[in-house]
């Protein structure tokens, strides 16, 4: 628990824990895992996105990319609007998801604003934010680009331009399934209540059950260890997809740690990636505090480039962020490039979000392209 747990901290997470033990009552006893951690995460006021923007950052529970500094906006700003000027584009919409308290907005306009001002009137920034309490943190952020940006519940229809989330999909529920060997069958972890408090609980798969499966070639499952863990998410592959539908034309990218389908039979993976973090520390039981701590889990980008590629996007470009950041400023170096200079702060950032045992190589980046509507103005 965190040190500083005031009374009222106390009050919220008795709410939560409240809201998941009612509804595992009224289910009879158990709950689908994806529900315990949408309560967890997002119950309305008091889940554990929902009650405070300083969870993330410095101060708060983990770093990102965007708590590093301001150059991480800077660098896809610049990135952004060279594939607008490749495509023949004078105006362009930026789209964020899970913008959180705003400030890789405020980066990447105050960007624009100092180095590219041309673009200033023609990139229309809008972000996506479903909760109103949310959305509040990023108005106070943004007020000084006011009228620039837009919020908007889902990825509006006829978006032509990029849309981007940081840490979006390792946000969303996860389903986790389990390998009991001796029946040859997988089974969906739920959550109970046990003595102590909420436990897991082996939920049947029923058939035609809509659960996702992993395919596995019958040899795979020969040697696979009782208990193994596979993970997916739905929700997120059905928010990916939905998004490139709406896309018009343009670049659809996710920064996330993660792994491709393969990556997660890995032997030495056998429990999964579903982890807890609470003031930048691993939290070992994740059912102990819904709302509490953050709870996420590696993405798995297959499924998800799959889920675009149904919804008209094209084959996904999939590096580390190492990768694909100094791609970025390789070329931002040639002063005519209109970046700015690289000084030492900028360095320094560069350097947490490039280097391997940092940031560099367990986030990585999805770009898939929608190739309509180019040259068009
Ligand atoms: C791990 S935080 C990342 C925040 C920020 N992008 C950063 O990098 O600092 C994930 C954010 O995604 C938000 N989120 C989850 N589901 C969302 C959805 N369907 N639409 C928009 N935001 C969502 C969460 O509320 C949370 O603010």
């Amino acid at each position: 628990m965190d040190t500083g747990t005031t009374a009222v901290d106390l009050a919220r997470l008795a709410r939560v824990g409240g809201l998941v033990r009612e509804e595992i009552v009224r289910a009879g006893g158990t709950i689908p895992f994806p529900r315990f951690m949408e309560l967890a995460l997002y119950a309305p006021g008091d889940g554990y996105y929902e009650h405070s923007p300083a969870r993330v950052g410095r101060g708060g529970d983990f770093y990102t990319n965007v708590s590093v500094g301001s150059v991480f906006g800077e660098l896809l700003a610049w990135q952004f609007l060279e594939w607008a000027e490749a495509a023949g584009w004078d105006r362009v919409q930026w789209v964020e998801a899970g913008a959180h308290d705003g400030r890789l907005a405020s980066d990447m306009l105050a960007w624009i604003d100092a180095r590219r001002p041309d673009w200033r009137d023609r990139v229309e920034y809008v972000v996506v934010e479903p909760s109103e309490t949310r959305r509040g943190w990023q108005r106070g952020r943004l007020e000084p680009h006011a009228g620039r940006v837009t919020w908007v519940d889902r990825v509006p229809e006829g978006v032509r331009g990029v849309v981007f989330g940081n840490e979006l999909l390792d946000a969303f529920p996860i389903e986790r399934l389990g390998w009991d060997a001796g029946a040859r069958t997988w089974f969906r972890f739920g959550v109970g209540i046990g003595s102590d408090g909420f436990a897991w609980t082996r939920m049947a798969l029923s058939p035609g059950a809509a659960v996702p499966l992993p395919e596995l070639p019958a040899v795979l499952l020969d040697v696979l260890p009782d208990g193994f863990v596979w993970e997916c998410s739905p929700a997120a592959e059905r928010w990916w997809s939905d998004a490139g539908r709406a896309l018009a034309g343009g670049w659809m990218v996710a920064i996330d740690y993660g792994l491709t389908e393969t990556e997660f039979f890995t032997p030495g993976r056998t429990r999964g990636t579903l982890r807890g973090y609470g003031n930048h520390r691993f939290v070992d039981d994740v059912l102990a505090e819904p709302g509490g701590v953050d709870l996420t889990a590696h993405v798995n980008f297959t499924r998800i480039e799959r889920a675009g590629m149904a919804a008209g996007l094209g084959e996904g470009s999939l590096t580390e962020q190492r990768q694909f950041l100094t791609r970025i400023m390789g070329r931002t170096l040639d002063p005519a490039s209109g970046f700015g200079a690289w000084t030492q702060a900028r360095t320094r950032q560069f350097q947490t979000l490039t280097h391997p045992q940092h940031l560099g190589r367990s986030f990585r980046v999805l770009v898939q392209e929608k190739r309509v509507g180019y040259h068009a103005k």
